[in-house]
């Protein structure tokens, strides 16, 4: 049976071997999917014997996506980009990296929220490794303008020069954040201590959607703040988790699983 598995430090908590275990059941692959934690310190030497192990693909979150990177013999174009590998395929020994993340938030915003992107005013917030996951699959779906904010702004500043080229791009502070915006993504990590990046509710547009890349069962701070400020919409990560699995599952054994269903049960 091929085997794969997710790695990241912690990694008690992901779902992902369930979803991909439904995964397989749903499309009829026969595949294991497992979870291990890796520390940082011991990624190359785990991933060297997985790999002599037989391993078919992987998974890499928190704190490994870097490393990752560094690891792959081959990349994807919005890997590269990225800066940032989630996903290894593993064939005859060559391991090639991709990053799903972005795909996977276009795939929840375009099609499980009926959400469109195109020609719209993106305001996202941070310019850490879950915003540069996410910025080239935004700018493939052409908003008008994507505004980045970031509490240290010189970091912001830095994601525009190097995506320019692909879209209308701004950057700021938090408090130089000027208009309003149609969606408003939170790709800080303040969400994970309980804290609201400093932004003023004046930027959120009068149908404005917002939405947290962090997936946690208790509504994080930034969609209290959204539902407080009379966002339309205010979402967590859940279904752009599901349906990252769902790129990967489909890189690795060329069938698109279904998953609409599947949100709908994680999220009752
Ligand atoms: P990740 O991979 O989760 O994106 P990261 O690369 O360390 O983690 O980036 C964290 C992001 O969250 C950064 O944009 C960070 O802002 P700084 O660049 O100024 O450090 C942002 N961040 C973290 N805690 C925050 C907080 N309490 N308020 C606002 N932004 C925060």
């Amino acid at each position: 049976m091929d085997k794969y598995l997710v790695i990241g430090d912690p990694i008690e908590h992901s779902i992902s071997p369930e979803i991909h275990t439904r995964f397989a059941s749903d499309t009829g692959q026969k595949l294991s999917y497992t979870r291990l934690r890796v520390k940082p310190a011991d990624f190359t030497f785990k991933v060297d014997e997985l790999i002599k192990d037989g391993i078919k693909g992987m998974n890499i979150t928190l704190p490994l996506k870097e490393l990752a990177f560094a690891y792959a013999d081959t990349l994807s174009l919005r890997a590269e980009l990225a800066g940032a590998v989630n996903t290894f395929k593993i064939e005859a020994g060559q391991v090639y990296g991709d990053n799903t993340d972005g795909a996977g938030l276009v795939r929840d915003l375009k099609f499980n929220l009926g959400f469109n992107i195109k020609d719209i005013r993106i305001l996202l917030l941070g310019a850490g490794g879950a915003a540069k996951g996410i910025l080239k699959p935004l700018l493939d779906e052409k908003p008008s303008q994507l505004h980045i904010a970031n509490r240290t702004p010189g970091k912001a500043f830095e994601l525009q020069e190097k995506y320019k080229s692909y879209g209308n791009i701004n950057a700021s502070g938090f408090l130089d954040i000027s208009g309003k915006y149609d969606l408003i993504i939170n790709a800080t990590s303040a969400s994970v201590t309980g804290d609201m990046p400093d932004v003023n509710p004046e930027v959120l547009g009068k149908n404005a959607l917002c939405y947290d890349l962090m997936y946690a069962k208790k509504p994080t701070a930034f969609i209290n703040w959204s539902h407080t400020h009379g966002a339309i919409s205010a979402v967590d990560g859940l279904g752009m988790l599901v349906e990252q699995a769902a790129e990967s599952f489909y890189l690795w054994r060329g069938v698109r699983p279904k998953t609409r269903d599947l949100i709908f049960e994680l999220k009752a």
